[in-house]
């Protein structure tokens, strides 16, 4: 990583002095706008920028801009902070997209300059009243985000898009988030995740995994469990309003929403996710119940068939009616239905939204595996999701595995279905 210099320029209102518009500043000329997403041109130049991440910038724009609508007090100035910018394409989003009065953009690396206050230059007019509505500095984010708490500067929006695992600056972040305010977190580390850095996992997370089928929604739950612990040592808790997991990466990434107060039971949602390899069933335990994992399958007796992993997030990935409101800003923006690098949000959104379901546990079930257990080709997943539906349970894809179903139902039942989908019951 560069060494962070404390290079700072201009800002909009109530900053502290070191970082006023200074009288002379003229803006670097545009560099040419080599990209652009959903709208908004840029040039990424030497920075750190993948295409591949629009989506999730698209869900970051369209969260916040709701937030800014949704807020108690809608007259105060809206201000959102990218702590590791690259570029500065979020922080531009943030300002040309989510209507944000105010945004700093941040990266460590000071040799990013001329790109992001040039890429920021472009969106705004010269300032007619000495102020501006972005600053650009060159600061270590665990730094930047202790000064703004230590200065009183809360944000509406933090943005930290790390490589590896961030949960370093999870608490820095939500001491300098307003209450209400959203976090916007990232993880790209896959090993813990896929249970292959257990020290890694402890020391980042506080969360010990171990591989389990559905190792891409354990990230979340990891990330969202991290920050949920960082919350409730606050005194506060959090709500996930989305979570997203992108195969590029491959990362996840967790837009959470800190709230007053701690959660009366943090255990309702923090907890031990158990998979038994040997009936495939997943179950949920709570720190109350940890004497008591075990599977009611045949094979109870074998230790090793059952696997363990938390503590972590166990409650919904997402809040649903947010998601709603996301899917309903993107029709109306135009941006639902058409295919940005591979992703139609529409779809996405739709898949969000039925993830959401409170009665849906932890986990996903493979379709080819419920076939392989019921010695059946695979039924087609819509209709396999409609039998269950049809049931009474709970049954949708998941927005992480094409060919993945999360369901209520039991495994042992899930096999029945799927057999007499195919006429063999
Ligand atoms: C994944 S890239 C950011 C990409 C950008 N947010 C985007 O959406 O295109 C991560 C950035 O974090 C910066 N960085 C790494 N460690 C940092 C730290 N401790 N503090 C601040 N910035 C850091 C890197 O220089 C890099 O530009
Ligand atoms: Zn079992």
């Amino acid at each position: 990583m560069a060494s962070a210099s404390a290079t700072v320029s201009i800002h909009r209102t109530a900053f502290s002095p070191p970082f006023q518009f200074q009288p002379g500043w003229r803006a670097p000329l545009p560099l040419r706008c080599t990209h652009s997403e959903r709208g908004v041109s840029f040039d990424p130049g030497s920075a750190f920028y993948r295409s591949d991440s629009a989506p999730g910038r698209d869900l970051a724009v369209l969260a916040a801009t709701l937030h800014r609508q949704r807020r108690l007090d809608p007259s105060s100035p809206f201000l959102c902070l990218d702590v590791m910018c690259g570029s500065g394409i979020r922080a531009l989003r943030y300002l040309a997209q989510a209507g944000a009065d105010f945004v700093w953009a941040n990266d460590a690396s000071d040799a990013l300059r001329p790109v992001v206050v040039a890429n920021l230059s472009r969106f705004e007019l010269p300032p007619s009243d000495g102020q501006r509505r972005w600053v650009v500095s060159h600061l270590d984010a665990s730094r930047l985000l202790a000064e703004r708490y230590l200065r009183r500067e809360y944000f509406d929006v933090i943005d930290v898009d790390s490589f590896g695992s961030e949960a370093e600056y999870i608490r820095a972040a939500f001491l300098a988030l307003k209450i209400g305010g959203l976090a916007y977190l990232t993880s790209t580390d896959w090993r813990s995740a896929r249970g292959y850095g257990g020290k890694c996992s402890l020391s980042s997370y506080g969360a010990y995994i171990r591989p389990v089928p559905y190792p891409n929604e354990i990230g979340l739950r990891m990330l969202i469990g991290g920050a949920a612990r960082e919350a409730a040592m606050l005194g506060f808790h959090i709500k996930p309003v989305f979570s997203y997991y992108a195969s590029h990466g491959p990362i996840y990434r967790a837009m959470v929403q800190l709230c007053h107060g701690k959660e009366d039971d943090i255990s309702n949602y923090y907890g031990f996710i158990c998979h038994c390899k040997s009936c495939g069933q997943t179950q949920t335990f709570g720190f109350d119940e940890l004497g008591q994992i075990s599977c009611g399958c045949a094979d109870r007796a074998d230790a090793t068939s059952i696997t363990v992993v938390g503590p972590l997030w166990t409650g919904p990935l997402h809040d649903a009616s947010s998601i709603t409101e996301m899917l309903n800003l993107a029709v109306e923006w135009g941006w639902a239905y058409t295919s940005e690098n591979g992703i139609i949000l529409q779809k996405l959104l739709d898949t969000m939204i039925e993830e959401s379901d409170p009665r849906l546990p932890p986990g996903y079930i493979r379709h080819d595996e419920i076939a392989r257990r019921a010695k059946v080709n695979s039924p087609p997943l819509g209709t396999l999701i409609s039998s269950l539906r049809k049931e009474g349970y709970a049954a949708c894809r998941s927005h992480i595995g094409a060919n993945a179903i999360k369901t209520n139902c039991p495994i042992s039942s899930c096999i029945e279905i799927a057999r007499e989908i195919r006429n063999m019951r």
